[in-house]
């Protein structure tokens, strides 16, 4: 370990002898703590990382305006316009790849989810689903799913590896999680849990915040970071030993993510692409998300604040925004770029300014927790490496079909756990009605009709397991001509009941009871 002098010299050195302001006073084991915290820390790099910080935060915003273009159309797939026999062919591509095991999913799981505000990594969160199912069991349950389709299509026992990005805050009780929970009976040995990096938060004028007298303030240095802990972890080596081509990067926070998307996959494939990103439309000019475009012919996501209010309402022939796909932090990589950008790129990544209200202790020793922000958070972005790619794509989808991320505790506008909640039950509610059944809501009454059930105009409590259907598909042999209950959750065992139950006829509330349970006949 960093010895005290060591430790001293680089401090000094960086403008950040302050650290060891509180020395004399720690114990034995606070000095070790903060020695090891000193020596996971870049020593070398940290006068930079400080200057750098309290630089950026100062500089006025840049405004890209006349140098934005959007994609060019030839580098732009979509489920929204491809036909049916194109969005097959794709799929078939995705799932031959994922029966030859050349497919593998990444989940950015890192964040601290400050917003949702609570002490536990945001995959852990249930959103109240009828089931109880946390975000992370779904993501697993679809894994499984995706890997059985391909199996039964190619006559395959495949494996897609589950990657999943943790930091300090996150690994401990991801790992607790999982295996309390059987990892959700995927093979403990496909999922490959590693830490990314923190690096410390600074204040307005570059010095390094004291979280309290023996330990510094640290953050995850953004779901960027994934680049150095990739090489840091040696997860590019345990790719290419399974044999891993392609990669689908995701967050940890979008309850209807497809993980290890076939469509999306295939698409990637057949266009040859070494990088692309899942986008779904902006629903209005001025909505706060990143924008996938080119600037000065670089494709880049551009962040809402950098776009001038009247280009981001300019508007295409047919009434359409021409700035208008919004990233959804869903990305394709294949391992080949990513070794790439470990050994080319990773370190000229653009960082990020964050603002932050950071607890500290004053240069007397007092906790203080500050009303108004006062640190700098530094973040990587994990989209930062699209102006390495030779062969970027753009990939459209519907964004009630696929986007519905978790970022607020409820009560906030969007992106709640209600919001997240809703999402889901109004897409399984849609799948089930299409596949032609009718469901009753408490009262009995027959719920809306298909229509606008899948218009997303009501969210009856009709969950599906993914073990069931990953994407609405082969629902009616189990649903057609069923009237069904509400809540109810069609798992494996309440789909293999009703599929015993032949020919299909109109259950009523007296042989189906409420939840998915079978009520004794
Ligand atoms: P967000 O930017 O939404 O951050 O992360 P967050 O930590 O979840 O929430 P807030 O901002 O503190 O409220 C988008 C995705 O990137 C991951 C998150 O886990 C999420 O999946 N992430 C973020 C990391 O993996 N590492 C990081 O350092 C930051």
């Amino acid at each position: 370990m960093l010895s005290l002098e060591a430790a001293g010299r680089a401090l000094e050195r960086a403008g950040q002898a302050h650290v060891l302001r509180f020395w004399p006073e720690l114990g034995a084991e606070q000095r070790d703590r903060l020695l090891l915290e000193l020596s996971q820390v870049d020593l070398g790099g940290l006068r930079a990382h400080c200057e750098g910080a309290a630089q950026a935060a100062a500089a006025p915003p840049r405004s890209l305006d006349r140098r934005l273009e959007p994609v060019p159309p030839d580098s732009i797939g979509s489920t929204k316009t491809g036909d049916g026999r194109t969005l097959a062919g794709w799929r078939e591509e995705g799932q031959l790849q994922i029966s030859k095991n050349r497919v593998g999913v990444l989940l950015l799981a890192g964040g601290q989810g400050t917003r949702l505000g609570v002490q536990y990594p945001k995959g852990m969160y249930d959103v109240g689903l009828p089931s109880g199912k946390s975000l992370y069991q779904i993501q697993a349950e679809r894994i499984h799913k995706v890997q059985e389709m391909s199996d039964r299509k190619y006559g395959s026992k495949c494996t897609v590896p589950w990657y999943i990005m943790t930091s300090e805050f996150t690994l401990t009780p991801t790992e607790k999680f999982f295996k309390e929970n059987n990892f959700f009976g995927l093979e403990p040995s496909n999922v490959v849990m590693f830490e990314q990096r923190m690096i410390p938060a600074v204040t307005f004028d570059g010095k390094i915040i004291l979280q309290s007298k023996g330990k510094m303030a640290m953050a995850p240095d953004g779901n960027g970071g994934l680049y150095q802990a990739l090489v840091d972890n040696k997860v590019l080596e345990d790719m290419e030993k399974r044999g891993v081509e392609y990669l689908h990067v995701y967050c940890v926070d979008n309850i209807l993510v497809k993980v290890a998307d076939p469509v999306f996959i295939g698409f990637c494939v057949s266009k040859g692409t070494d990088c692309g990103a899942k986008v779904v439309e902006k629903a209005y000019p001025a909505e706060p998300v990143g924008v996938v475009c080119r600037v000065q012919g670089v494709s880049q996501v551009v962040e809402y604040s950098e776009i001038p209010p009247e280009t981001a309402e300019l508007r295409g022939p047919g009434g359409e925004l021409v700035f208008r796909a919004g990233n959804i932090c869903n990305h394709f990589f294949t391992r080949a770029f990513l070794q790439e950008v470990a050994e080319k790129y990773k370190d000229q990544l653009k960082q990020h300014v964050a603002i932050k209200k950071v607890p500290f202790v004053d240069s007397c020793g007092n906790q203080v927790t500050p009303t108004k922000p006062n640190g700098i958070k530094m973040e990587k972005f994990v989209f930062d490496v699209f102006p390495f790619s030779r062969t970027f794509v753009v990939f459209e989808v519907v964004r009630e079909e696929e986007f519905s991320p978790l970022k607020n505790a409820d009560g906030a506008a969007k992106d709640t756990p209600t919001t997240a909640r809703n999402s889901l039950l109004a897409q399984h509610c849609s799948w089930a009605t299409a596949a032609g059944a009718t469901l009753l809501d408490a009262g009995g009454k027959a719920l809306q009709s298909p229509a606008s059930v899948s218009a997303g105009n009501c969210s009856p409590a009709f969950e599906i397991s993914p073990l069931v259907s990953y994407f609405g598909e082969g629902l009616e042999d189990i649903l057609k001509e069923r009237t069904l209950p509400t809540p109810f959750i069609l798992d494996e065992k309440t789909a293999k009941d009703l599929q015993a139950r032949i020919p299909p006829q109109r259950d009523s509330l007296d042989r189906v009871g409420r939840g998915g349970g079978f009520v004794q006949e």
